[in-house]
């Protein structure tokens, strides 16, 4: 019997409530599989800071630190300045507990609608494993006589070679643990990033010729990939970039596997504490209405047990959910639309347990 200890921070907005519905799934996959999970609720997130002015204290951190994984909602309060809550809990804990990699599954599953005319899930199956502690986001820069006609704005783009390489050697290692194509791409912009993706390419090709001959490697440009990923998203397998270019193909990602509402994540430090999310924003306008789609949260659980090295677990939850999609009740993943299948938010996560429990 095994067990594992996970942080829940439900955060705001619809957060708690697809956090609730995919721990019901975790849980009811746990109980088939003798583990035991042991939780702990944050209530981080925007109604803490607004009333107590705390976002996230280091304490927390440390006990992050403690536990196996995080398992996260939504982060984002209406209430409170964009970017507060993101930078002072999201990206914090991303930096502070140093989960350098995000991996973003790209992955139509069946009786899911993409925008994508004529591609079904045969074509849309691919991995985006984004660099996520560096690059545009470090904070590099700085600001100067602002507010003047000559204001200086700088934030720059800073990778160390030991940051492109572990972020490289993830997305090779995922590349063969996949076995699909066996195809790694490096997505830059070479052409005009002529530090910074140079650095990138090579030690891409490096560590591809020396470790990892069995790995196929093709390169293409962001604003190409972008054109490829709609146009034929069946060439990728495992797509490796940046922090920046990561985030913005990622939304892309999202919406060519139907939406936000499907859409997971993990913010993965290989050896250590690793967070895992629904890709999708807090909705607040749908809280507590009980409308919104948990599957994106299921996913973020599924990844989570498969992170904590519970393949089989992991394997039901990801069937369960597969079956419910198969059975046709949801015609669309958004709120409006699964409100107009008339299921409810926790109607959708108990037939989904229900079936991990009984498959
Ligand atoms: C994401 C989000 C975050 C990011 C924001 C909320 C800071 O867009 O997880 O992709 O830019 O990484
Ligand atoms: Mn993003």
């Amino acid at each position: 019997m095994s067990k594992y200890t996970v942080a829940l921070i439900g955060g705001d907005g619809t957060g708690p409530e697809v956090l609730a519905e995919a721990m019901k799934v975790v849980r009811a996959a746990a109980d088939r599989c003798n583990i035991t999970l042991e939780t702990t609720d944050y209530d981080f997130g925007g109604n803490r800071y607004l009333a107590t002015g705390e976002i996230l204290p280091d304490s927390a951190l440390d006990e992050f630190r403690r536990h196996d994984a995080i398992l996260l909602g939504a982060i984002g309060h209406p209430d409170v300045k964009p970017g507060i809550l993101e930078k002072g809990i999201l990206l914090r804990t991303r930096f502070e507990l140093d989960q350098y990699i995000n991996l973003r599954p790209v992955k139509l599953y069946p009786n899911v609608e993409t925008p994508i005319k004529n591609k079904g899930p045969e074509d849309i199956d691919f991995v985006v494993v984004r660099e996520n502690s560096a690059g545009l986001y470090t904070g590099f820069g700085g600001v100067q006589k602002k507010g003047t006609p000559h204001e200086v704005a700088e934030q720059c783009m800073v990778y160390t070679r030991f940051e492109v390489d572990r972020c490289l050697k993830f997305a090779f290692d995922i590349a063969r643990k996949r076995n699909k194509a066996n195809t790694l791409t490096l997505c830059g912009k070479t052409n005009v990033l002529t530090y910074v993706y140079d650095l990138w390419e090579r030690a891409f090709h490096e560590m591809g010729a020396a470790q990892y001959p069995d790995i196929k490697r093709e390169y293409a440009h962001v604003d190409a990939i972008t054109m490829w990923m709609v146009k034929n998203p069946e060439w990728f397998d495992v797509i490796v970039t940046g922090n920046m270019f990561g985030d913005i193909i990622t939304d892309l990602g999202a919406m060519v596997q139907g939406g936000m509402g499907i859409a997971a994540g993990g913010n993965i430090n290989p050896e250590g504490v690793s967070m895992f999310e629904p890709i999708g924003g807090s909705a607040p306008k749908y809280t507590g209405l009980n409308v919104i789609n948990p599957l994106a949260c299921i996913f973020a659980g599924q990844m989570m047990l498969d992170y904590l090295g519970e393949q089989e677990a992991a394997r039901l939850v990801e069937t369960a959910c597969v079956d419910f999609l198969k059975s046709g009740r949801l015609t669309g993943l958004s709120a409006r639309e699964i409100q107009e299948c008339g299921l409810s938010t926790t109607q959708i996560g108990d037939n989904i347990a229900n079936r991990v429990a009984t498959l």
